[in-house]
C-alpha cells in the first residue's frame, strides 16, 4: 500500500500528504505520535540524510531533528559545508513509544517514502546517520562501528536510481560518546571530498 501510495507522489508536497493519509505503520497508532514528521531542508538539496525516528522536540514541532541531536546534526553538516543544503528525513515518520528504536518491520513498510523522497530530491549523494537507517535503507545488519566510513551503493527496490551512500554515527550517539567524534569527523571528510 505504501509502495503505490508513493510512487503516485509528483513532488514532495504530495508525498508528505501521502505520508499523513498513511495509516499503515502500526507506530504510528501506539500512542507517542501526536503528528506526523516528515523532512526539513531545501527539495534540490545535494545530500539527502537520514536518521532514524522522530523524538519528543520534531514531534513536537512537526520537523524531523529540532531537539539536541539535530543541533549537533547541524554542526555535523555545518563542518562539511552542508548547512542547510541537506534534505533530512528519517526511516519512520512517527515517534515511537519511549524513543525507542523502530522495528525492522516497521522500517519496511515505511521505506517506500523514503525512496520516494530521495527520487523525487534527486541528491548526488546519501548520509545515513546510525545503525537503523543504515539497516533500512542498504540491510546491513552489522553495528555501526563496522560500517561507519565505509561507501556503499544505495538502490531503490525499482531499481531505477543508484547513489553512493556513507553510514556514520547518530549524532545522538556521538553526544553520549564524544569519543567517537573523530571517527564522525573523518567519516564526513570522506564524504565531503567526494561531494566536492
Ligand atoms: N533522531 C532521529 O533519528 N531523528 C530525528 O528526527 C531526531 C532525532
Amino acid at each position: 500500500a505504501a509502495r503505490e501510495a508513493a510512487a503516485a507522489c509528483q513532488d514532495l508536497e504530495a508525498l508528505a500528504a501521502a505520508i499523513e493519509a498513511f495509516e499503515g505503520c502500526p507506530i504510528r497508532f501506539e500512542g507517542a505520535a501526536s503528528r506526523s514528521v516528515f523532512s526539513r531542508g531545501p527539495a534540490d538539496a545535494p545530500v539527502v540524510v537520514v536518521g532514524e525516528a522522530p523524538g519528543a522536540e520534531e514531534d513536537r514541532l512537526g520537523r524531523p531533528f529540532v531537539g539536541k541531536a539535530g543541533k549537533m546534526l547541524d554542526r555535523m553538516l555545518e563542518s562539511i559545508g552542508l548547512a542547510d543544503r541537506a534534505f533530512i528525513t528519517n526511516t519512520v515518520f512517527w515517534r515511537p513509544p519511549g524513543n525507542r528504536t523502530p522495528s525492522p518491520e516497521e522500517q519496511v513498510v515505511c521505506r517506500p517514502f523514503v525512496e520516494q523522497a530521495i527520487r523525487l530530491v534527486r541528491p548526488r549523494m546519501l548520509l545515513l546517520v546510525g545503525a537503523p537507517a543504515t539497516r533500512c535503507l542498504l540491510d546491513q545488519a552489522e553495528g555501526i562501528n563496522k560500517l561507519h566510513g565505509r561507501w556503499f551503493e544505495w538502490r531503490t527496490a525499482e531499481g531505477d536510481l543508484e547513489l553512493p551512500a556513507l553510514p556514520t554515527f547518530h549524532p545522538a550517539f556521538l553526544m553520549r560518546q564524544p569519543t567517537a567524534k573523530a571517527m564522525a569527523w573523518s567519516d564526513l571528510k570522506l564524504f565531503a571530498e567526494r561531494l566536492n
